[in-house]
């Protein structure tokens, strides 16, 4: 997967605020994990058009720090459909309040799997 910042829209923008840090004072790898989930569900839901559950989340890796106040951007990628299932690699860059776009640096990266499901809970197929 690249190390380049993504060349599109984020699916998530967000800055975390001092009730989202961990014992440190630095940024917690839960908040971090449920906004990568956030924005993967987003991408899962377009696609599939209907509700989805996460079922997984593979290859989680923390790389950098993240800070209070930095602005943190969360790109999406579906790498992987099934009959219900659909994978989304998600990447976060974070970059200080004050840096230009170009100095983010690539923080975060997992792979999120989820599942379409009907009113009953049950996996559907996915219309491709
Ligand atoms: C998601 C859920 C409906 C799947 O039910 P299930 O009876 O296991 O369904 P199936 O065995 O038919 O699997 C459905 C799909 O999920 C995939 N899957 C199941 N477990 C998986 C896992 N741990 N990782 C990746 N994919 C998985 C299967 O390969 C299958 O994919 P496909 O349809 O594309 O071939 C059920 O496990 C569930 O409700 N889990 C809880 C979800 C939840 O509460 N998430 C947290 C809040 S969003």
């Amino acid at each position: 997967m690249t190390q380049k910042l993504p060349d599109k829209i984020p699916t998530l923008r967000v800055v975390p605020l001092p009730a989202d840090t961990n014992a440190y004072g630095d940024i917690f790898g839960g908040w971090l994990l449920s906004q990568m989930d956030l924005a993967g569900a987003s991408e899962a839901t377009s696609l599939a058009k209907c509700r989805v559950v996460t079922v997984g989340v593979d290859s989680m890796n923390f790389h950098q720090p993240v800070f209070v106040g930095d602005e943190v951007s969360f790109y999406t990628e579906i790498v992987r459909t099934g009959r219900s299932s659909i994978a989304v690699h998600v990447q976060s860059w974070a970059r200080a309040r004050a840096e230009a776009i170009n100095n983010s640096r690539m923080v975060t990266e997992g792979v999120f799997t989820f599942v379409a499901i009907d009113e009953n809970r049950k996996p559907v197929e996915i219309a491709q």
